[in-house]
């Protein structure tokens, strides 16, 4: 062994037998590989901006949404189409992520008990959702989804949903001050069914 190996092998050796700074040097080098991949990405429009035409979501729009959250959809439903054939071909175009800006919080999900739905809006008219969401075994036989009959029953809470969309708003939503001072009237007497449904028919609806 020359005296140069010897060297470099005493400072390997060092760092390998000094468990703090073995530590040190792992932190050091996972958060600058985290860094480098995530840093660009604030800095990408098209992972910020939203994509052309996105509109942020109506007064019943955003209380379906709210009904979608507290019923747990998510639980059984993605909103994510991965750019992967076998994703583009069932659901349709893959999810980007300028859709998404005005989704607070994102409803992406990570199970998939039932289909897709980032691509669902227009799929199905309001009619079939109605009777799919009161008795889905009406129309799939084999589904396993739960029944949600008491959401046409239910009114919807006019008195609140203005406040849902200052808060969006404050968030990046451009509402005007006109849509919000409707927003109360829009909603009014409309069930929770009506607003599931208005929310369900425009995901994905604005990729080109
Ligand atoms: C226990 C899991 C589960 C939950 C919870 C669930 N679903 Fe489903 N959903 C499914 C399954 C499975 C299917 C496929 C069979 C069918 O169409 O009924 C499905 C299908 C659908 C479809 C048709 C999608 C398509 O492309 O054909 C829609 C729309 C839908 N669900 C909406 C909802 C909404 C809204 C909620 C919450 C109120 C919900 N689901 C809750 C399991 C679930």
């Amino acid at each position: 062994m020359n005296e140069n190996s010897t060297k470099q092998g005493f400072s390997h050796q060092s760092i390998e037998t000094n468990n703090w700074l073995m530590i040190a040097l792992i932190l050091l080098v996972v958060a600058v590989g985290g860094l480098v991949e995530i840093v660009p990405l604030f800095f990408q429009r098209s992972m910020t901006e939203p994509i052309e035409g996105l509109k942020p979501y109506s007064a019943l729009q955003v209380l379906g949404r709210n009904i979608y959250v507290r019923e747990g959809c998510y639980n059984c439903h993605s909103q994510m189409i991965r750019p992967l054939k076998a994703e583009t071909l069932r659901y349709g175009p893959y999810s980007m992520a300028g859709e998404f800006v005005y989704d607070r919080p994102f409803q992406w999900g990570s199970k998939r008990t039932g289909p897709d739905l980032h691509r669902v809006g227009g799929r199905y008219s309001d009619e079939w959702h109605t009777i799919h969401l009161t008795s889905p075994r009406d129309l799939v036989p084999e589904s396993n989804m739960p029944a949600y009959p008491w959401l046409a029953k239910a009114l919807v809470d006019h008195t609140t949903v203005r406040e849902h969309m200052q808060v969006l708003k404050t968030l990046g939503a451009p509402y005007s001050n006109e849509e919000l001072a409707a927003a109360a009237e829009d909603v009014k007497g409309k069930t929770e069914m009506q607003a599931v449904i208005a929310y369900l028919q425009v995901l994905g609806i604005n990729r080109k």
